[in-house]
């Protein structure tokens, strides 16, 4: 169990706000719970008696579960809300909806929303603490940290390392979140993609742009691939998903340019043979699965770090 907390936010929404010491303190405190998931008995007591609601507008399969999961070794009770089956289906507001959950006083809502600033909103109207579990293309603060968990764990460290994130940054929260983080650790980042999908201006967040492919790879450390959202190309940002492949499809030919002791991210879901073969998701690179594997000991943290905090 961790000793010494130096928590004092009451919600997680983004990494852009958080310092590097924050940044720390989540990634050492996620290093200190991931043996619970190694044991016979998943558990420990920390969160006993406190109530957290997974509240997703938008779907999921990691995210959600890994909370839930989370929630359940740290000892806390965890409520599910099925937004098709709730009264949100019959026109009640988002804010009432905020209002009665919290009446039934539990203390942690976890919350994604496909609307960019939606967990913000929720956080300044009720008093319980709001996790952002994505909203919009804005950030997905627990995807980058357990991601960087990820990274830390394979490599021993963060700084100086060359990382590349290779997709549609332009809508992608995953990306946004791991470029605030990962600066803030003293990373390199490069994004790489189409023009199109690359928003303009993005060097102002301190990273390098290309849009080749090879240069991408050429001396990465670590490569965060993101998926390619199908709507994206019907509202004509790139021509075609055979275009995108041949440019930016990771294979076992475009790995010649890697260094052997790359490691290859993907937040999932994946569209194999899209923005990486199956081969190279499943091959000896690949760090995914683990990086599932992370996210729990990662938002055990997170749980237990807004729970005890001093503020
Ligand atoms: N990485 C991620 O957010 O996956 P889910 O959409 O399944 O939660």
């Amino acid at each position: 169990m961790p000793e010494k907390i130096g928590w004092e936010r009451k919600d997680l929404l983004g990494l852009e706000d958080l310092s590097k010491e924050e940044i720390e303190l989540i990634l050492n405190t996620a290093e200190s719970f991931k043996e619970v998931s190694e044991r016979p008995v998943k558990k420990v007591p920390a969160l006993r008696g406190k109530t957290v609601v997974n509240l997703f507008f938008e779907s999921s399969t990691r995210t959600r579960t890994s909370f839930e999961l989370a929630a359940k070794r740290l000892s806390a009770d965890i409520v599910n809300i099925a937004i098709q089956a709730s009264s949100v289906s019959k026109g009640e507001t988002f804010k009432d909806t905020a209002k009665n959950i919290e009446a039934m006083k539990i203390n942690i809502i976890i919350m994604r929303h496909s609307a960019s600033g939606a967990p913000h909103m929720l956080a300044r109207v009720v008093k319980s603490s709001v996790i952002n579990a994505g909203d919009g293309s804005h950030e997905h603060p627990t995807q980058a940290l357990l991601d960087m968990f990820t990274i830390k764990q394979r490599k021993g460290k963060i700084k100086g390392l060359k990382v590349s994130i290779i997709g549609d940054i332009t809508h992608s929260r995953v990306a946004r979140s791991n470029i605030w983080g990962l600066k803030k650790l003293g990373a390199e980042v490069t994004v790489c993609g189409p023009k199109t999908l690359i928003p303009l201006g993005i060097e102002k967040l301190g990273v390098k742009v290309t849009y080749s492919l090879k240069e991408a790879l050429d001396d990465a450390d670590a490569v965060n691939i993101l998926r390619i959202q199908h709507e994206r190309q019907q509202s004509g940002l790139f021509p075609s998903l055979r275009e995108y492949v041949n440019k930016f499809g990771i294979n076992r030919d475009t790995l010649q340019y890697a260094k052997k002791d790359l490691i290859i991210m993907h937040p999932g879901p994946i569209n194999r043979g899209v923005e990486l073969t199956s081969e190279v998701a499943d091959g000896p690179y690949s760090v995914i699965l683990d990086q599932v594997t992370n996210g729990i000991a990662v938002r055990m943290a997170v749980l237990y770090l807004i729970a005890q905090r001093r503020a």
